[in-house]
């Protein structure tokens, strides 16, 4: 949910967004959180005016895209190891969105602010589009794998 505290606009994570797989939700969960810390240095930046703003957030930026790496690889170990039929596309999906956010990353020193925060509100949109929708397919199919799992042990 996108709210504005006092003119600083983030995602509260909501339960609706949690899928029942908790090593999954919690990497969701600190995505979000990771944008929401790339939102905030950006707002201070603007705020204090850093005329070198696009370097003093490559840290940051740098954090919040492997931390989407790390996440789309963990969850595709899951989909293939628990045979998830859309996995081929989901994977798909997953590449075309790296790809779009390093063109952005690569480009950085040129950003502006307004280009800035249009790349941070597309990361949230997609990321949550992305819970909302395609994760969600795979749920069914990760939960029966996990009781299969369980009940071979
Ligand atoms: Fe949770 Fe398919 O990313």
């Amino acid at each position: 949910m996108l709210n504005d505290n006092h003119g600083k606009i983030y995602i509260a994570w909501d339960s609706k967004f949690d899928l029942g797989i908790p090593v999954i939700d919690n990497q969701h969960k600190k995505l979000v959180n990771l944008c929401n810390n790339l939102y905030e240095a950006l707002m201070k930046n603007k705020a204090e005016g850093i005329p070198t703003w696009q370097s003093s957030l490559t840290d940051t930026l740098r954090e919040c895209v492997d931390y989407v790496k790390t996440h789309f690889h963990d969850e595709e170990v899951i989909m293939q190891a628990a045979g998830y039929v859309n996995y081929a596309s989901h994977k798909r999906a997953h590449e075309d969105f790296i790809y779009k956010i390093l063109e952005t990353t690569r480009e950085f020193d040129k950003a502006t602010f307004t280009t800035a925060f249009q790349f941070v509100r597309f990361l949230y949109d997609w990321i949550l589009r992305h819970i909302a929708h395609e994760d969600k397919l795979y749920v069914k199919r990760i939960q029966e794998y996990y009781r299969e799992r369980q009940s071979q042990k």
